[in-house]
């Protein structure tokens, strides 16, 4: 019988049962899967399981402390939280093309995964998020392990010389049974049914090339529209909503001088597979709030727009 206790019971039984004694290595991203699997192996192994959490700068506002707060404080999880936003930026410098971006950022996450997991002794499992849909499309893919540490960055795999067995707890399931576990393990509702986050994170949301200073702006824009769809009681009903930095300089008047800053966009949409989806008829009156309260409050933002792309021909990112 299907029903989210009895799941949670039989993937407890079966991580104790496949690790036993040993050590566990987790990367915790925040998204919803590996958080899920966190929550269990928790329950199931307790304190044989570390959890490294890499904040690459990339993040959303606060997104590090909340992971923190969650897990290491309320559940005493035993996460590490790794800042190698230095790290992360530096390599990204002057490099403006996306999928030398996805690239950099993805074997940069791998390198300090690696360094992190060498220095904790007695590991024997890394644990993954890997879900259903995860797998089906995997075993499409040349070398089957596109799946490798999927739920912290669809980068591709670690390198084969980490000899570790998988515990991958979720491979049966459906992301909404996923989310439903997730409850039953007792993660608040608004973060098991929070939207998808890419793994490169800000990194694909900023036009240009990746600034510190470009990055703490989008987040904070970011951090408005997100609170702002909660308040109006929109984040649930569209599927994914995010900003994007655009490295362009637009007139604004601030007083009597004129000002020449940033622009915002603004990204929602409406999907059920992310293949195709359809931008969010969001309010006016919404937007309205969104767009002032973003230009009043953030310095070096003159103006905000909304994209109405659909998917195809647009893609649900900008890059
Ligand atoms: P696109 O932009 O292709 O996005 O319409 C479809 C979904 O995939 C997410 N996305 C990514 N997720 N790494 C990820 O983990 C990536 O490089 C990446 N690129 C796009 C996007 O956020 C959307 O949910």
């Amino acid at each position: 019988l299907w029903t989210a206790s009895n799941i949670v019971e039989d993937a407890v039984a079966n991580v104790r049962a496949q690790v036993g004694e040993a050590n566990v290595l987790l990367g915790l991203s925040g998204g919803v899967d590996s958080s899920v699997v966190a929550a269990l192996l928790h329950e199931a192994i307790g304190e044989q399981l570390t959890c490294v959490f890499v904040d690459n700068g990339l993040l959303r506002l606060h997104e590090g402390e909340q992971v923190m707060a969650m897990f290491a404080e309320n559940m005493g999880v035993k996460v590490i939280r790794v800042n190698a936003e230095d790290k992360f930026l530096s390599r990204l410098l002057g490099v403006t093309d996306p999928e030398e971006k996805r690239k950099i950022i993805g074997r940069t996450f791998i390198e300090v995964f690696d360094e992190e997991a060498t220095k904790l002794k007695g590991v024997k499992y890394l644990a993954q998020g890997t879900i259903y849909p995860d797998v089906i499309e995997s075993a499409g893919s040349k070398n089957g392990k596109a799946h490798v540490i999927k739920s912290h960055h669809n980068v591709g795999g670690l390198p084969d010389d980490m000899a570790f067995e998988l515990v991958e707890p979720l491979r049966e399931l459906f992301k909404d049974e996923v989310r439903k576990i997730g409850l039953e393990l007792g993660l608040p509702y608004d973060m098991v049914y929070r939207h998808p986050f890419p793994g490169p994170g800000l990194g694909v949301r900023i036009l240009a090339e990746v600034r510190k200073e470009y990055a703490d702006i989008l987040r904070r824009a970011d951090y408005i529209f997100i609170e702002e769809l909660r308040k109006a009681d929109l984040y649930q009903k569209v599927s994914q909503a995010f900003a994007v930095f655009l490295p362009v300089k637009s007139v604004g008047v601030v007083g009597d001088g004129r000002r020449y800053e940033w622009v915002i966009a603004l990204r929602a949409v409406e999907t059920i597979d992310f293949m195709t989806a359809r931008w969010a008829h969001l309010p006016y009156e919404f937007l309205e709030t969104v767009s002032n309260r973003i230009i009043n409050e953030i310095t070096g933002v003159s103006r905000v727009t909304y994209d109405i792309s659909s998917k195809p021909p647009a893609t649900i990112e900008w890059e």
